[in-house]
């Protein structure tokens, strides 16, 4: 069985009150769309995105990411019966799914199921059961069979304190889609061709729509910024008590944001104010102190980042002491036992085993060897205006403080430096290095003569 997905994500989202369309509105790191998107993995063969309020904010974003994304444009927001019908050309698959751009906490598992049903149904539609319904579409059920689902603005009273509501997301034969979509008429109240009325054509027709009912949390649509900010407290205390359960200390659960794809190890200990987001994994015993932020990383068992620390695409083995205020930038691999100290800025870089870094220092386009130690205030000049170079130091160099190794340069082994040297050239293993003016001191020329000097 083919299936293909059109996500609706036309509309303006009037209630977000934002410049940019509502389905690019993020909880913690991601889109809405992309969490949809990604959910939609080995479950669907073909993604539709109709696309409209601004849609090409939305096709620049995910082309670049997705390639095998489609984009159909509804010029106008004539309502979700008609988004879907502006998408239909597009669609190959026997089975459709139909998912809001709004409602992105649907489960991945609920999704195989409404496919799965089709195999004795027409058509699934996603239920769930709310606490206050206004603003949903009313499902009126006959047992196991959804009839007919009311909007809010067309309720009778009765019909008002149904608390069983539409999530929006259904499951649908192609065939019976195609066939049957042309018969939603404009709703008279809102102008608008609601996809909802299908459920009643299908029914009238001798077709059968059935449900699945989930809970407000799986189901919920996101329509203003009260709702986005409840689910991305919702969805982070949640990822949280389920690293609290394998053993991970987090010290204030309300104040740390996790994705929900990092792992952590046992006995790791997470202090408050800390964000650690994309592809990251953190081993154990490792303490990440406040105020740091990990992003797409790997840090090894037994490492201690302290305070400030912001660490982005690194790979950071085992027993290694980053921080406090070190930033790790993409591309660079921090060894075993390494440290890296305060003001310490690494970029694309290798530090070796037991090597150190512990004040005021840019390493960029390095390989540094083992046992190095780069003092206070070293600088690799990688970059010449055109290009970046590179700078080799090799296994127990030492470099004094503030030198400038200006690259390409190579440092060779157990090479000594002395401090304030600007190293042009390469430099042979077991050398010194040194480059300074000489030290002139004239006597009675101190502060004193041009204090006097000054007031005369
Ligand atoms: C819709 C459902 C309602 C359900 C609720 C769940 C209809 C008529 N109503 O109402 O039963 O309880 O979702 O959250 O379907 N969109 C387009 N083009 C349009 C109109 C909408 O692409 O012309 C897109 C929007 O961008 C949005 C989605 O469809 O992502 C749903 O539209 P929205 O206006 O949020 O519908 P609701 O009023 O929430
Ligand atoms: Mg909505």
């Amino acid at each position: 069985m083919k299936v293909d997905t059109i996500i609706l994500a036309a509309g303006k989202g009037t209630r977000m009150k934002s410049e940019i369309p509502k389905v690019l509105h993020k909880i913690g790191t991601k889109s809405m769309l992309e969490i949809i998107i990604e959910k939609l993995k080995n479950i669907s063969d073909k993604i539709i995105i109709v696309i409209g309020f601004k849609g090409n904010m939305v096709k620049e974003k995910f082309e670049k990411i997705y390639s095998d994304i489609h984009f159909v444009e509804q010029r106008e927001q004539l309502g979700t019966a008609h988004a879907v019908r502006v998408a239909l050309n597009s669609i190959e698959g026997d089975v459709s799914l139909i998912i809001p751009g709004d409602a992105p906490f649907v489960k991945r598992e609920t999704l195989s199921k409404m496919v799965e049903m089709l195999k004795e149904a027409d058509m699934i539609a996603l239920l769930m059961e709310v606490r206050n319904p206004k603003g949903y579409g009313r499902a009126i059920l006959e047992r196991d069979r959804l009839v007919r689902i009311v909007e809010e603005s067309d309720l009778n009273n009765e019909e008002k304190n149904i608390n069983i509501v539409n999530t929006g997301i259904y499951a649908i034969k192609t065939a019976l889609l195609r066939e049957f979509i042309e018969s939603v008429k404009l709703n008279p109240k809102k102008s608008e061709f609601y996809f909802t009325d299908i459920v009643e054509i299908l029914d009238r027709n001798g077709k059968i729509v059935k449900y699945i009912i989930v809970e407000e949390e799986e189901g919920m649509g996101i329509n203003d910024r009260k709702q986005l900010i409840k689910a991305y407290k919702e969805r982070n205390l949640k990822k949280v008590e389920e690293l609290l359960e394998r053993g991970v200390t987090i010290l204030s659960p309300e104040n740390t944001y996790i994705d929900e794809e990092v792992e952590i190890g046992i006995d790791t200990v997470i202090w408050p104010y800390v964000f650690i987001t994309g592809n990251t994994r953190i081993g154990k015993n490792c303490e990440i102190k406040p105020f740091t932020v990990i992003i797409n990383s790997t840090i090894q068992d037994g490492c201690n980042i302290r305070e400030y620390s912001h660490i982005e695409g690194a790979v950071v083995e085992e027993e290694v002491i980053i921080g406090p205020f070190a930033r790790i930038r993409p591309n660079t691999l921090i060894k075993k036992g390494a440290r890296i100290g305060n003001f310490v800025e690494l970029k694309n870089t290798i530090m070796g085993e037991k090597s150190q870094a512990n004040h005021l220092a840019y390493l960029g386009d390095a390989t540094i060897g083992n046992g190095v130690n780069i003092g206070a205030g070293v600088i690799t000049c990688n970059y010449d205006g055109v290009r970046k170079n590179p700078t080799f130091i090799d296994d127990g160099a030492f470099i004094g403080s503030d030198c400038q190794l200006v690259a390409p340069v190579r440092i060779g082994k157990n090479v000594l430096v002395g401090a304030g040297t600007t190293v042009t050239k390469d430099v042979p293993d077991e050398s010194l290095a040194v480059s300074r003016a000489p030290l002139k001191i004239i006597e009675g020329k101190g502060m004193t003569y041009y204090r006097n000097k000054r007031s005369r």
